[in-house]
């Protein structure tokens, strides 16, 4: 299963998909790392494990569609079976999203639906949630929606702030992502009736 790892930042979550495939437990390779920015972090990360980069900013084209386009490009030349969001922080076309269907997941800090968006943990703190979390789902094209792949909780703690609440959280990411990109390279994941089916295991 070729992968592609689309970010924009720290890349926590890409470290933690290049150890979990490192260490045999995702049956996937990483064909490539792509960034809308050329200084993010994360790319060092890819770098230092040996893998292509790839950066295609987005400040060098006039449109979103343009945009758009250049990084479907870019992305296909790899020969994808999977494109994993990890971190990207540009919305993506209606275009771009059908060019990918089935085959295109994000990962999200929170519980969806609730707390779609950017703030998540501050925003959940406010609301007075008592659990909060990250979610793996399918990209379609309501921004922080699409069919659920899986999930982890993780309880809110007096006294938590964003950025405790956001540290908590951001483990159980690291833990939940590689799980969810090992059941698609084995196959395993489905979409019927707009919901994900896991088959048993392999
Ligand atoms: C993570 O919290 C992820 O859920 C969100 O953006 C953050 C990316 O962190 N979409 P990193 O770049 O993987 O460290």
């Amino acid at each position: 299963c070729r992968l592609v790892v689309l970010i924009s930042g720290r890349g926590s979550n890409l470290q933690a998909i290049i150890d979990a495939v490192r260490a045999g437990q995702v049956p996937a390779e990483i064909a490539a790392v792509v960034s809308n920015r050329p200084d993010a972090a994360g790319l060092s990360r890819a770098r230092e494990a040996g893998l292509p980069v790839e950066a295609v900013d987005h400040r060098a084209y006039a449109s979103r569609e343009e945009f758009d386009r250049a990084l479907q490009e870019r992305i296909d030349r790899h020969r994808p079976d999977l494109v994993v969001l990890a971190g990207f922080l540009r919305i993506l076309g209606t275009r771009f999203i059908e060019h990918y269907e089935g085959r295109l997941v994000n990962i999200h800090p929170s519980l969806l639906p609730a707390f779609p968006g950017l703030d998540t943990h501050a925003r959940a703190l406010a609301a007075g949630v008592r659990r909060h979390g990250a979610s793996v789902h399918f990209v379609t094209n309501e921004v922080d929606c699409g069919p659920l792949i899986v999930q982890a909780s993780v309880p809110v703690l007096p006294g938590d702030t964003p950025a405790s609440l956001a540290e908590r959280v951001l483990s159980e990411e690291h833990r939940i992502y590689p799980l969810a990109i090992r059941w698609f390279a084995e196959g395993r994941l489905s979409i019927k009736d707009g919901r994900v089916l896991l088959d048993g295991a392999r």
